[in-house]
């Protein structure tokens, strides 16, 4: 599937020449052992699994899967507990957090794996796959925290529809999958966020902010917040084709956008899109996925210190394999 991909043989390329380490914090799963012996094979990924050494060996010989290579921690037996649990209490100071609750969190898998990211043991990491976003995201917000110069954690979706003539379509979305009800200054920074990660991926930005309006055909709140946004968003990167607000034919159809907004440099033809909110991104990318035949990848976060990812609970090995590398590949050399 993800062949299909625009930049993932580059991703790939960066990978075999400085392979990176990417922490699976459901190291029994059988998708995740699936993917793993999938990237130990081509060398370019060590899979770090956390959980039980033991349980993990009887999962992968019963699955049928070769996990040699594959680095395990077990957070029972982690020989640097300690500096773990002394490195998290003093991130988590302003909470007041004790010894003992940091210790007890840190048996978690998803803390003690983004943990992992932040010593430095691993490089990334992708959980989710029996976690709830939320579970694998907030120790992420938490501990990894937002890059100068960043506000908030945003994320978006890279959509891939494959094309007969090898010239597959390629979109960006966001925010579909974290910021529930993003401010104006977040929907701005989620637009310039998506943009950069689209051009890892082949896209030559042009970014709608997307309404029920399009340049002040309807009136309402959400309207002026979404004018504002992308007026913000121009001035936070001013070589960016950015419009808004825009309805979502007037961004894509280039007849509407000839009778609604002539001239509009965006209209008709954007390939990034900014939701006003995530109930609208996340709708909006499962239309696009199921009854627009685009491949979906994501949800990747922007705005992290370190890339840590998402699966969705219903993924299959495939799709981990994917994220895996995509997720990898963003780290900072
Ligand atoms: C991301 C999310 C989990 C955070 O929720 P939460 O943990 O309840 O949020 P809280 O307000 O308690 O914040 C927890 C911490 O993360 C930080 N945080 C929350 N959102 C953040 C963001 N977007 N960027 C950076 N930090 C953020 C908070 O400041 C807080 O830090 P602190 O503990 O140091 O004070 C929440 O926004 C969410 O549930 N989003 C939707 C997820 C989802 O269901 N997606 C659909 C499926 S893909």
């Amino acid at each position: 599937m993800a062949k299909n991909l625009t930049g993932f043989g580059m991703m790939i390329n960066k990978l075999k020449q400085n392979p990176k380490r990417i922490v699976f914090t459901e190291g029994s799963d059988e998708r995740i052992l699936e993917a793993a012996s999938r990237l130990l094979a081509s060398n370019f990924l060590v899979p770090v699994l956390v959980g039980n050494a033991d349980e993990i060996q009887k999962a992968s010989e019963e699955y049928g899967y070769n996990i040699r290579g594959a680095e395990i921690i077990d957070p029972e037996n982690f020989d640097r507990m300690d500096e773990m649990a002394d490195l998290f209490c003093e991130l988590r100071k302003s909470k007041g957090v004790t010894k003992e609750e940091a210790l007890k969190t840190l048996s978690q898998a998803n803390y003690f794996g983004t943990m992992l990211v932040k010593m430095g043991i691993a490089d990334s990491l992708l959980g989710g796959a029996t976690y709830s976003t939320a579970d694998t995201v907030r120790p992420a917000l938490q501990l990894i925290k937002t890059k100068p110069g960043k506000k908030a954690v945003c994320s978006c979706f890279i959509l891939v529809r494959p094309a007969a003539s090898g010239e597959n379509e390629v979109l960006a979305m966001g925010d579909c999958a974290i910021i529930i009800k993003p401010t104006v200054e977040e929907l701005a920074e989620t637009a310039v966020s998506t943009a950069e990660c689209g051009r890892v991926f082949g896209i030559d930005p042009r970014v709608a902010f997307l309404s029920y309006s399009t340049h002040g055909s309807g009136k309402g709140e959400d309207v002026d917040k979404m004018r504002e946004a992308a007026a913000l968003a121009k001035q936070m990167d001013p070589n960016l084709p950015i419009s808004g607000e825009l309805q979502f034919d007037a961004a894509v159809a280039p007849r509407v956008a000839r009778t609604k907004c002539p001239g509009d440099p965006v209209a008709g033809r954007a390939n990034v899109f900014i939701f006003p909110d995530i109930n609208a991104g996340n709708i909006g990318y499962k239309i696009a996925q199921r009854l627009g035949n685009f491949d979906a990848y994501g949800p990747i976060l922007l705005g992290l210190n370190a890339p840590i990812n998402d699966l969705s609970r219903g993924c299959n090995a495939e799709e981990v394999y994917s994220m895996a590398i995509i997720t990898a590949a963003l780290v900072d050399d």
